[in-house]
């Protein structure tokens, strides 16, 4: 086993049925439908790196990342933390403890946050969940320290820039930034060493958006953290990431590191993307301009999903799906991995 990999994803899949109700399916004559939100996907997370994973609305990043930290069954394939299978039936202390050392945060702080909680009792709650308190887990624990405020939650709050005496008030006393802050003291509060971020940054102003990003930054540095980071802002990503992986229709188009993706794309889907930032590439060769819509994932086209859209698409691209290969899916750019430098 690679002692430096934390997490690695085999061949991932998840398959949503989205079929009409059964009466109207017997009606209209209709087929069950389903969708294939993720569909078939490897990758790996090293101790203390950051894995930016970019892609359009609806190709899959979200469903991708509640399956990684355990919150979403899926359909097939493995994740593994540290050579642990998260979803195998196993003995439930080690399951307990892979899933302590998983967390996620979302894009909405004002959502994922209990209106009706305190801070303390918000930050700490993990930290009764998992049993990591002295006088052990759950309600008795939690009766024992009815509101919450511990040692430990003021030092989680120091540790994301608040205060400790903040612990006693609700969450809509705080900013968006501040709450954001908030979830992710609660996040750290399992001592996790692996968080998956979803949109973290998007529902802020661009002022706050920084200090954020600057935190989760100095949080992994100081706790060699490893993230998952989902964004649809390639600013981000190449502020944050070691590596970026570009989804499109439930699947990896290419992954590489955060530098060489941004110097020499190989799918011609990364390159659209990043013509789409002027201010980022600073290339002046001229720009695609994307076309089209992303196809439907319930009813994706035939060969590469991207052919539709895509200016270099051969008659081979439209019959043949393209492994992901080489770290690239694209027939193109396995014949000449410099192809689309020239083109
Ligand atoms: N519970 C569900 N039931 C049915 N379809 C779903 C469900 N969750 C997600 N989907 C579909 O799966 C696809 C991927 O959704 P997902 O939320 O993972 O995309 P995303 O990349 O996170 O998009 P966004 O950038 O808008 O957040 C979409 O077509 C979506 O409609
Ligand atoms: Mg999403």
């Amino acid at each position: 086993m690679n002692a430096a990999r934390l997490v690695e994803a085999r061949d991932l899949k998840r398959v949503f049925d989205v079929s009409q109700p059964w009466l109207s399916r017997v009606i209209d004559r209709e087929p069950r439908r389903f969708l294939k939100a993720v569909d078939g996907v490897d990758f790996a997370v090293d101790r203390g790196e950051t894995l930016g994973i970019v892609g359009e609305s609806g190709s899959g990043k979200s469903t991708l990342a509640r399956m990684v930290v355990g919150l979403l069954r899926p359909s097939a394939g493995q994740v593994l933390i540290d050579g642990v299978d998260l979803f195998a039936a196993g003995d439930p202390s080690t399951r307990r403890d892979v899933r302590r050392r998983m967390q996620m945060i979302f894009q909405d702080p004002y959502a994922s946050l209990n209106p009706r909680w305190r801070v303390g009792a918000i930050v700490d709650e993990p930290i009764f969940a998992f049993g990591l308190m002295e006088g052990g887990s759950g309600a008795g624990a939690r009766a024992s320290n009815p509101h919450g405020i511990t040692e430990r939650t003021g030092e989680l709050l120091r540790l994301v820039g608040l205060d400790p005496a903040d612990a006693r008030k609700y969450p809509h006393e705080f900013s968006g930034g501040q709450r954001q802050r908030i979830a992710i003291a609660r996040a750290l509060a399992s001592n996790p060493d692996f968080i998956v971020c979803d949109e973290p940054t998007s529902a802020l102003d661009v002022s706050i958006q920084a200090q954020i990003l600057n935190l989760l930054r100095d949080l992994q540095e100081e706790l060699g953290l490893s993230y998952v980071l989902i964004t649809h802002n390639l600013a981000v990503v190449r502020f944050m990431a070691t590596r970026v992986g570009v989804m499109y229709l439930g699947r990896f188009v290419e992954i590489a590191r955060t530098d060489d993706l941004f110097a020499r794309p190989r799918h011609p889907y990364t390159r659209v993307l990043l013509d789409a930032v002027p201010d980022l590439t600073m290339s002046g060769r001229a720009r695609t301009p994307v076309g089209g819509e992303p196809p439907n994932p319930i009813d994706p086209p035939p060969g590469c999903p991207f052919n539709p859209r895509c200016a270099f698409a051969i008659e081979r691209c439209r019959n043949e799906v393209p492994p992901f290969h080489d770290n690239v899916a694209c027939h193109l750019a396995h014949d000449d991995p410099d192809w689309l430098a020239r083109a």
